[in-house]
């Protein structure tokens, strides 16, 4: 190509973008990052204003824990922080298979293997767990990573219901194919809403289909930290496959896949996004091991998250706030539009408390997404329910 032909290619292409964002900006679909100047917790910092954070996902407060910052100060003495390669060609530590045995053992399966992230994960597991013989069923409202994870798939992909399980057993019962795959959130990430995986765990039984579970929001927080499997009492079976991640509850960073040996070994050695990335630093996965051996120890703090969630739905309730069928500490409020929720976050910002706005693609209804944490006081969430009072009555 020609140097002139060559730049107005690039003109034209700047142009294409610049029209598109101007489109979700007409649309307030635009998203910015706020960079926070402080550590996570429940009080951070935004251009030198403190404000109350209700938008994490660090549930328990692991993610500043003393005497895991202790540990992975020491894994920095002992390992170094870069990882240098895949964990196949060398890039992993001692600390990844111990902290892969100490998976194993909390969610009882035989095996567990550590993956770069929870996005990582499904969108490596979910394509080489399913073939073109294969008809894989996905809740409507699962994370964008089994989404994608599908995308990847040669399955034939059928999108049931949220949490339909009339409609599951019809499609699953009526589908022909060699194998059949269930996906589910365990907690439901932007409603918070619990799959009701006694009934899942029925149909898949009677129809002989593998169940893949995403516990990213359950790890830590449910069956006294140890997952939604253990929450509904079902045995973790050899077709049950459990993936959870460790930067939620757990306060670190990546995720883990648990299941019988067989599994975990095929998917160690095809799962694209283990096989071809470089293994987390030592002193991420030491933090994560730190953090489960407290949950082990402590059931308080679990205690204290889910006391703390119950003040907080039982004010948003007195209010007169729909909170989208929560049953966890994700805590949607129901906004209508959103111009309405882009006006109450920004009313809650200025305030000094910060829960953002979730708005399409991210979801197709808008909310705000209220998270609480164990490290919230009674003064914080007091503090909460009376600005979104004032709010309610200044409207
Ligand atoms: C249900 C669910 N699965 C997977 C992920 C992805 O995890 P990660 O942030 O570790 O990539 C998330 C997190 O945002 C999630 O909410």
């Amino acid at each position: 190509m020609a140097g002139g032909d060559e730049c107005s290619f690039l003109w034209y292409n700047t142009l294409v973008f610049s029209e598109k964002l101007k489109i979700l900006k007409e649309n307030r679909l635009f998203r910015e990052i706020k960079d926070r100047e402080s550590p996570q917790g429940p009080r951070i910092k935004f251009a030198g204003k403190e404000y109350l954070n209700f938008s994490s996902n660090d549930y328990l407060g692991l993610a500043t824990h003393p005497s895991i910052i202790d540990k992975v100060k020491r894994s920095l003495d002992d390992y170094g922080y870069g990882s240098a390669a895949s964990r196949l060609l060398s890039g992993g530590s001692i600390l990844h298979k111990e902290l892969e045995d100490k998976i194993a053992k909390f969610k009882d399966t035989d095996a567990a293997l550590i993956f770069n992230s929870g996005y990582a994960a499904n969108t490596g597991i979910i394509p080489i767990i399913t073939d073109e013989q294969t008809a894989l069923f996905s809740d409507e409202l699962n994370h964008a990573s089994i989404i994608d994870g599908c995308r990847m798939s040669k399955a034939e992909v059928l999108i049931y219901r949220h949490k339909d399980l009339s409609y599951l057993e019809e499609l699953i019962r009526k589908k022909i194919a060699k194998r059949k795959v269930v996906i589910t959130d365990t907690i439901f990430s932007m409603n918070g809403d619990i799959s009701p995986l006694n009934d899942i765990y029925g149909i898949c039984k009677k129809n002989n289909a593998l169940l893949y579970l995403d516990d990213a929001h359950g790890t830590g927080v449910l069956g006294n930290g140890k997952g939604a499997l253990s929450h509904f009492n079902i045995h973790p079976e050899p077709w049950i496959i459990q993936m959870g991640t460790l930067s939620k509850a757990i306060g670190s960073v990546g995720a883990f896949v648990a299941g019988s040996s067989d599994v975990i070994e095929w998917i160690l050695n095809n799962a694209r996004s283990f096989v071809f990335s470089t293994a987390l630093p030592s002193c991420v996965i030491a933090a994560s091991t730190a953090a489960l051996e407290i949950i082990e120890k402590d059931s308080d703090l679990i205690k204290k998250l889910w006391e703390n969630r119950k003040k907080i739905v039982q004010g948003i309730k007195d209010i007169g706030y729909d909170i989208m069928g929560s049953e966890s500490p994700i805590i949607p409020i129901r906004t209508g539009t959103v111009e309405n929720t882009l006006r109450i976050s920004q009313y809650l910002y200025d305030k000094r408390i910060y829960a953002p706005a979730i708005r399409p693609p991210t979801v197709k209804e808008p909310r705000i997404r209220i998270t609480v944490t164990a490290s919230h006081t009674n003064e914080d969430i007091e503090r909460l329910i009376n600005v979104l009072k004032d709010m309610r009555a200044s409207k």
